[in-house]
């Protein structure tokens, strides 16, 4: 059987370290990765991405690409943000889709494709006015947004654990939206980049 495709969507948060980490379990649990970082994030593995597309065996994206570039990763059947940054979060919620990471999610909320974010930040940062919004705004557009405990609830500043960062409980949501036996040999994915013109995957590895 042909192996679900997860978009796995790296912010600039603690995580992002052991994103490698998050990766093997995705596998683990049977799919294939594709890693798309922010290019905040992106930063965070500069000189080390090819050990990144080595693990994946995809190129990992962080940029949009030129209208004249072609697809560069399979179709998705899922997408998960995690770890999802407060930046990030109030800028999806706001509908500020200024990096590749946000456009594939702003979209593909929008086109059918399960999408679920994990948040990870302080309570400080979690604070802001902004968030409570942002996560409703979320909710209503059908993104399974993972806090409580079957998520991540903010930590106390100064007290994360970001390799402690709960990928299982993000794996399981996604197993739940998508199972294993959805993706039949000849199903579509949703074409994200998949040869669609006017879509946002289409500007730049
Ligand atoms: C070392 C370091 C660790 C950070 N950890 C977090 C974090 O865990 N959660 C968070 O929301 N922001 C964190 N930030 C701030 C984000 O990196 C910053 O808001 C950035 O603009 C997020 O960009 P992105 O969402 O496009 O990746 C951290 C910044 C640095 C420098």
């Amino acid at each position: 059987m042909t192996k679900r495709v997860l978009y796995l969507i790296a912010c600039a948060a603690g995580p992002t370290e052991y994103v490698d980490t998050g990766v093997r379990e995705a596998q683990a649990a049977g799919w294939d990765v594709c890693l798309i970082l922010t290019p905040s994030a992106a930063r965070w593995w500069d000189g080390r991405r090819g050990e990144l597309e080595e693990l994946t065996g995809h190129l990992v994206r962080s940029q949009y690409k030129l209208p004249s570039q072609g697809d560069a990763l399979p179709k998705a059947d899922a997408m998960l943000v995690a770890p999802l940054s407060c930046t990030s979060l109030n800028k999806w919620g706001a509908g500020i889709a200024d990096t590749l990471a946000i456009g594939l999610v702003s979209e593909g909320a929008n086109m059918g494709v399960p999408v679920l974010a994990m948040p990870y930040f302080n309570r400080a940062q979690g604070a802001q006015p902004a968030v409570k919004r942002s996560i409703a705004d979320l909710r209503a557009q059908g993104v399974v947004y993972l806090d409580g405990p079957a998520g991540y609830e903010p930590h106390p500043p100064k007290q994360g654990q970001a390799q402690a960062f709960p990928w299982g409980r993000a794996l399981a949501a996604a197993a739940a939206v998508v199972p294993r036996a959805a993706t039949a040999p000849g199903t579509p994915g949703v074409a994200l980049g998949g040869g669609r013109s006017g879509t946002s995957d289409l500007r730049s590895p």
